[in-house]
């Protein structure tokens, strides 16, 4: 894992932005992963800002997506991705996939998901957020690490996190589909951004702790590209800051 750990909001999202433009200039990258939350924010306001870069022809994939929300309503995840990605990046709406929280058939819907990205060729980079219980996309603790494209049911601490988007905690609807843990660690390259003192003991848990159900997260040790780029607050539980930051004063001429 690469640890990046800059001073700002804006830092982590210019950083990342810079990764992502990267990949679609070399030609590495077509389809793209994006995440709901306010971590990833700051990423698209970014590369919002990129001129001269074409974005119409990536493909894209939703992690997840809660059920029994219409898609219409503003805090459905489709509503989320198409109000802070789709239409501000300029991509093509008919190229954003959302799971189907609303599908008559969850189950056949969480399968054509997959499917759909396996035909799209696999996700290039995947951009991940973390919940303050290890959780990505939204597999809770205890998530299979083989886990497919499938319905979960929202761990009390998530609903409490999210109820900030709704009127009350009764509106977070209980259940969700997510991108399995396995669906996710498919992706080539993995970007996680984490923002914020409340993310400091998760993502010391998933960088330094134990590979464990308990903290979805700390999978993503299991998987040879990943890059997590932090600002100080939620750096601020890891161990050894002095040891990445030396990393990034040191990257090999080759990587910089
Ligand atoms: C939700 C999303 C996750 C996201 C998490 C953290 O649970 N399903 O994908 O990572 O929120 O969000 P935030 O960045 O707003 O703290």
């Amino acid at each position: 894992m690469k640890v990046i750990i800059l001073p700002t909001a804006d830092d982590v999202g210019d950083q990342a932005a810079r990764v992502i433009i990267d990949g679609i200039s070399s030609g590495t990258l077509s389809v793209l992963g994006v995440a709901t939350g306010s971590s990833p924010l700051p990423i698209y306001r970014a590369l919002a800002k990129y001129t001269g870069v074409d974005l119409t022809s990536l493909t894209a994939y939703a992690l997840d997506e809660y059920v029994g929300l219409a898609k219409t309503h503003p805090q459905s995840y489709q509503s989320v991705i198409n109000t802070e990605v789709t239409l501000p990046l300029s991509l093509d709406p008919t190229r954003v996939h959302v799971p189907d929280g609303s599908a008559r058939d969850i189950d056949a819907a969480c399968a054509a998901y997959d499917a759909a990205i396996a035909n799209s060729g696999g996700i290039d980079l995947q951009i991940l957020g973390i919940g303050s219980d290890g959780h990505i996309g939204f597999n809770e603790p205890t998530s299979s690490f083989a886990s497919r494209t499938r319905v979960k049911t929202l761990a009390p601490q998530t609903r409490a996190d999210n109820a900030r988007f709704f009127d009350s905690i009764d509106e977070v609807p209980i259940h969700c589909i997510t991108q399995g843990l396995g669906t996710i660690m498919e992706a080539k390259q993995i970007l996680l951004v984490a923002l914020g003192s409340g993310k400091a003991d998760a993502i010391a848990a998933a960088v330094e702790g134990p590979i464990t159900s308990m903290c979805p997260a700390s999978i993503l040790q299991m998987h040879p590209n990943v890059t997590v780029i932090l600002d100080s607050a939620a750096s601020s539980g890891l161990r050894l800051t002095e040891y990445y930051d030396y990393v990034a004063a040191n990257l090999p001429a080759w990587q910089r």
